[in-house]
């Protein structure tokens, strides 16, 4: 999307996350009259927190822009037909244009945007990117249907989903691992050190068959390296224990912190099945 933004060579303005009192500053300096397209996403992938899209969309309307969201990380897991947090927050029909992907949860590769015929009719007569590119093998794109066919009716994954990442969340907050707040099922786990957050990627793959990868400067601040973990729906309990145990494990190894009072093994069960009794 960045990318996209300076391909396109327009000037643009960047506003702070998620700040929409600052995207208002912003949309006032550039005019009324001026054409504008405001950019984001509906959920962020690092800290999984979401955007305001309602006040994006009250602004856009007040100002006379145009809206582009990426739903990326959201499509098949929210809304009651799996088209993302703009569904789950009824903001579709506000938004000009969704962008999504049939990766990560519907398991293919390619992507897609919607919007209005005239706008796609637009970007399949101008864009390069798209022109001069081979299409989707007819393979991926009846597997990539199929799957959002499935997701479009079925709720269980999604329901399973959240649980997933609620227990993985308590869970590791209550082995003091230091788990960062997230409204989502992003499960982001501090680490605070480049090295070490790679170290500690590594030795979980090597040594305990779990991959989790390091996220490092550019994409999080410095300072702010972590472990981004996305349990899915098929992460059992048993392989959820076995993430915990592992965690703990290259967390003392590395001399990293836990949080205060760190529960016993068997504390720590017990407790756990308070939670989810
Ligand atoms: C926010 C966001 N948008 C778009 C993409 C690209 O998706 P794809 O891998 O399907 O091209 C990614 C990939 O991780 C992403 O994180």
């Amino acid at each position: 999307m960045i990318e996209g933004v300076r391909q396109s060579g327009c000037e643009k303005r960047i506003w702070r996350h998620n700040d929409v009192d600052h995207l208002e500053q912003l949309l006032r300096a550039a005019g009324t009259e001026r054409p504008k397209l405001i950019v984001f996403e509906t959920l962020y992938s690092m800290d999984g927190d979401v955007a305001p899209l309602h006040r994006i969309c009250d602004l856009a309307e007040q100002y006379g822009a145009m809206t582009y969201a990426d739903e990326v990380h959201a499509v098949g897991m929210y809304g009651r037909r799996g088209a993302g947090i703009a569904e789950r927050d009824g903001a579709m029909d506000r938004i000009d244009v969704l962008q999504g992907t049939l990766a990560k949860a519907f398991g293919c590769v390619g992507g897609y945007i919607a919007g209005a015929s005239s706008l796609i009719d637009a970007v399949r007569s101008h864009a390069p990117g798209f022109i001069f590119t081979t299409a989707l093998p007819p393979a991926i794109c009846a597997a990539a249907t199929a799957a959002i066919r499935h997701l479009k009716q079925s709720q269980s994954e999604r329901a399973r989903h959240q649980d997933r990442a609620a227990r993985v969340k308590a869970m590791l907050t209550l082995a003091g691992l230091p788990v960062m707040p997230s409204d989502t099922h992003i499960v982001p786990v501090l680490v605070g050190d480049a090295l070490k957050c790679k170290a500690a990627s590594d030795r979980l793959l090597t040594e305990h068959g779990i991959y989790i990868q390091p996220i490092n400067y550019p994409t999080v601040p410095r300072g702010l390296e972590r472990l981004r973990i996305t349990p899915s729906p098929y992460h059992d309990d048993a392989l959820l224990d076995a993430l915990c145990a592992a965690l703990l494990d290259v967390w003392e190894r590395l001399g990293l912190a836990l949080n205060d009072r760190p529960l016993a093994a068997n504390d720590k069960v017990a407790r756990m099945d308070g939670i989810f009794a």
